[in-house]
């Protein structure tokens, strides 16, 4: 049941704190700081490159995952959607890491393109909710999110547990390849390990995301931003907004945005950014500045740190913990997630079962 929750989707977003700690449970040693992953029929530190692919907000984790693999591992990494991924001829080094995200384990689309990969003579790694799916018994190893079942047709609590397992992955792969000394590894477990309470404080946040919800639900597009590992966090708010609410929504890297979408900026706008403050937050800043000059109306997700800098520009802000660099796409997905839930319950949409969308998408 929904434990009093109005809906699914609200209990799943509750859950974000005990799920992140439920996955990390199997993949970190809390004593020693350390990532143990299971045994992997292949060698992470002779792995050439990853290829990336899945669909929807798997993929969306999927592109923080690139950006973790590339910086800590300096691993090569291609990423596409799995509609695309399937119909694409890649030229690959067998040998290669195929690494497939997916709640369901059932999507056709992420399945076909596993396949394409398989014949490849790739390895396939694929980080799974359903343990007991299709893909996990087509692939070479599964490494499971332990988020429980997810009802809402919007996913939350599943696209959280991804990050963590790819955060961990990452990690493991940058040791693995040499790129990693212990002191840091320590660093960025305990930034892993001290997520769940942070998770549970975004809960004090309600009325600001609420706040901010009266805006966007009575904007007909709405645009998101962010940069680095928080821009496909603005993708994922967006397309949470999109399934329940019925709004337009659109993200963009927020350097972008002078290549074309500044001029649909005006007080009908609202602009949403995923804003905390890592070393790209100046830059983010910068652009935030340009859209508030054009007469732009800024939501910002920050943090401590960055509130004080984002300051008066802001027309409503949600102020987060701050955490380390490497985490904050995980904290900051729960209140654009959030976000997009008090949005479809002020429009009074269907939100666990939004119109013309399936839980799982088993045909092309
Ligand atoms: O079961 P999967 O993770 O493979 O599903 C992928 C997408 O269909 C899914 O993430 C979809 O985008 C969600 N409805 C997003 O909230």
């Amino acid at each position: 049941g929904k434990d009093g929750y109005r809906h699914y989707m609200e209990k799943e977003l509750h859950e974000h704190p005990l799920v992140i700690g439920q996955t990390l449970q199997r993949m970190v040693d809390p004593a020693t700081r350390r990532v143990s992953l299971p045994d992997l029929p292949f060698n992470l530190a002779s792995v050439p490159r990853a290829v990336i692919t899945a669909c929807g907000s798997a993929f969306y984790a999927g592109m923080v995952g690139r950006y973790w693999l590339e910086e800590l591992a300096r691993l090569p990494v291609d990423i596409d959607v799995a509609s695309e991924m399937r119909y694409r001829d890649p030229p690959l080094t067998p040998g290669s890491l195929g690494l497939l995200i997916s709640q369901s384990g059932e999507t056709a689309d992420t399945l076909a393109a596993l396949r394409g990969l398989r014949e490849k003579a790739i390895h396939i790694l694929s980080v799974l909710n359903v343990e007991h799916s299709t893909m996990a018994r087509e692939s070479d190893t599964v490494l499971g999110t332990v988020a429980g079942p997810e009802i809402s047709v919007a996913s939350t609590k599943a696209f959280t547990a991804q990050l963590t397992v790819l955060a961990c992955l990452s990690i493991a792969t940058a040791r693995a390849r040499g790129k990693l000394d212990s002191l840091r590894e320590e660093e960025l477990v305990g930034a892993l390990l001290d997520l769940p309470s942070r998770a549970a404080d975004v809960f004090k946040q309600g009325d600001a995301i609420r706040t901010m919800a009266r805006v966007v639900a009575e904007a007909r597009d709405v645009l998101y931003l962010g940069r680095g590992s928080l821009f496909p966090v603005a993708m994922e708010g967006a397309l949470k907004l999109k399934e329940i609410s019925y709004i337009h929504a659109e993200a963009y890297a927020a350097g972008e945005m002078k290549h074309g979408p500044i001029s649909l900026i005006d007080r009908s706008v609202p602009i949403v950014a995923t804003a905390p403050s890592t070393p790209l937050f100046d830059k983010t800043l910068s652009n935030l500045q340009e859209a508030k000059a054009r007469g732009g109306r800024l939501l910002v997700f920050t943090d401590t740190r960055g509130a004080e800098r984002v300051g008066a520009i802001a027309e409503h802000m949600v102020v987060l913990p701050s955490v380390h660099d490497f985490v904050a796409p995980i904290l900051q997905t729960i209140p654009v997630q959030i976000l997009a839930y008090e949005v479809a319950v002020l429009k009074g949409t269907d939100v666990d079962q939004p119109r013309n969308l399936a839980k799982s998408v088993t045909v092309e």
